[in-house]
């Protein structure tokens, strides 16, 4: 981790558990009175999940998690979406919420969404603390949205450059001259 290839922070610690939070208490009276079963897509939302899920005031709600590769060791998206772990949970019936990171070519998420459909979930939506729409290849649209982000390399709070920076506290930009 190196804090000095980050030229700028977009979220502050403070500005991130408030977006998180704000999040959490919309999911929370959408689905208050009902099952909801959270799935995180590891690894970028592994800090984003575990905020939120914490912060849920539902009676029922289960969390598990998928793993799904779509970048490889680049910046740039392979379009390809290889499903490298699966839910343990029965989704038959259920509702979901899937939660990213972030919402970029939309390979990622419109992938998990038709897998879960097709495992007979009842419903799938998806909270993303990040979105890029101008990115976007799929047709796809996040139910919940932290912050929309224009075209930038932001890296922090599990967000990742080749694995590198996950682990900064802030979410930040990263210097071009770092990935390009
Ligand atoms: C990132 C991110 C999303 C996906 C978004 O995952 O966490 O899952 O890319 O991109 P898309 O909308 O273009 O599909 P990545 O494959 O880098 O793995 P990671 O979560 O382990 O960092």
């Amino acid at each position: 981790m190196l804090h000095k290839d980050v030229f700028e922070k977009l979220m502050s610690e403070e500005e991130l558990a408030q977006t998180v939070s704000a999040l959490a208490e919309r999911i929370s009276a959408d689905y208050a009175g009902r099952e909801l079963i959270v799935v995180g897509v590891l690894k970028g939302s592994v800090m984003f999940f575990a905020d939120l899920f914490r912060r849920l005031t539902l009676d029922e709600c289960q969390m598990d998690f998928m793993a799904a590769s779509s970048y490889g060791s680049g910046a740039a998206s392979s379009g390809k979406i290889t499903l490298t772990k699966d839910i343990t949970c029965n989704v038959i019936g259920r509702d979901v919420l899937i939660v990213e990171d972030i919402l970029d070519t939309g390979n990622t998420l419109s992938y998990l969404r038709d897998y879960l459909l097709e495992k007979g979930a009842a419903s799938v939506k998806i909270c993303t603390l990040f979105d890029k729409p101008s990115r976007r290849k799929k047709p796809i649209t996040a139910d919940y949205t932290g912050r929309v982000v224009e075209d930038l390399f932001i890296v922090g709070y599990g967000l990742d450059y080749s694995e590198h920076y996950r682990n900064l506290p802030y979410v930040g930009v990263l210097k071009a001259e770092i990935y390009s």
